[in-house]
């Protein structure tokens, strides 16, 4: 597939169309990644959880969504992958996916993404055509940005100056375009607080059972004043991603005190 999307103002990086290393999405099931089809089951979840951030988005004015968690390993690559898929079926819509969790990246593992330079990279200044970064699947309006890890240190990438220049460029991105950024948690460093400051919002991953009241509490606040778009309760014992009525998805307020900021 190629995709080039029409820009009113050139940005600062040239952001790219069309990538060299491609994978079925039919072959991404056995990593975990069922928003493609909307006839597995599994896809559900994230379908309704597309509406919901789409509505809210759209309502907003918000482009540029990261994905966080208070801790690790609670399923925020999981979300943000399956999420991306599902998006990447929204007609008129053209998802970017970038992988901002520079220390332990997971988006090409889960996307079956191999290659030599990544976000990580771009950042660092090893390479400076993003078009070396971006991957597209066939058929797909999906355009993924996975990272690779490398020795530079994540703080000094996120707050440098070409961190702020992607960021513009992704905001220099034409209407009907969304913008996922899957980050690291909240308590591991400080990148996900530095990152949620240049974005419009975020997405709150929470694991059933594992993550406290107090963890969700300290995240928004360390978060402040980035807003909250909502909060995904992963692993609930009832299902995939569920709650009472099926689903784990909802704004802070649907959880009553708990998620509370
Ligand atoms: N609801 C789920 N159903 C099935 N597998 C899941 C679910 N949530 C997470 N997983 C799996 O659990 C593992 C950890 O999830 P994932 O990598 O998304 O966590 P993470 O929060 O991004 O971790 P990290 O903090 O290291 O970035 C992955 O193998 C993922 O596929
Ligand atoms: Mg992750």
């Amino acid at each position: 597939m190629s995709f080039d999307p029409p820009q009113r103002v050139a940005p600062a990086f040239a952001v790219p169309g069309d990538a060299n290393r491609v994978t079925a999405f039919d072959k991404l099931r056995a990593n975990g990644i069922y928003g493609f089809d909307s006839k597995d089951i599994r896809s559900r979840p994230f379908t309704l959880l597309r509406a919901q951030v789409l509505r809210i988005a759209r309502a907003r004015g918000w482009r540029i969504i990261g994905v966080t968690s208070p801790t690790p390993k609670v399923g925020k690559s999981f979300v943000a992958s399956n999420l991306a898929a599902a998006l990447a079926r929204t007609p008129d819509l053209h998802t970017y996916l970038f992988d901002f969790d520079l220390r332990r990246s997971t988006i090409a593992r889960n996307f079956q993404l191999k290659g030599d330079f990544g976000l990580s990279h771009f950042l660092d200044g090893t390479i400076s055509d993003l078009g070396a970064v971006a991957r597209t699947i066939p058929g797909e309006q999906l355009t993924i940005f996975p990272s690779f890890v490398n020795a530079a240190a994540s703080d000094e990438l996120v707050a440098s100056n070409r961190m702020d220049s992607l960021i513009t460029a992704m905001r220099q991105l034409p209407e009907g375009t969304l913008c996922l950024c899957d980050l690291p948690p909240v308590f591991a460093n400080d990148d996900a607080v530095v990152i949620s400051q240049k974005i419009d919002a975020y997405l709150m991953i929470v694991e059933d059972g594992v993550t406290t009241r107090k963890q969700v509490r300290d995240s928004f606040r360390l978060l402040s004043p980035a807003p909250c778009i909502g909060t995904v309760l992963n692993r609930y014992s009832a299902g995939l991603i569920s709650d009472d009525y099926g689903y784990g998805y909802g704004q802070n307020k649907q959880y009553g005190g708990y998620y509370d900021n």
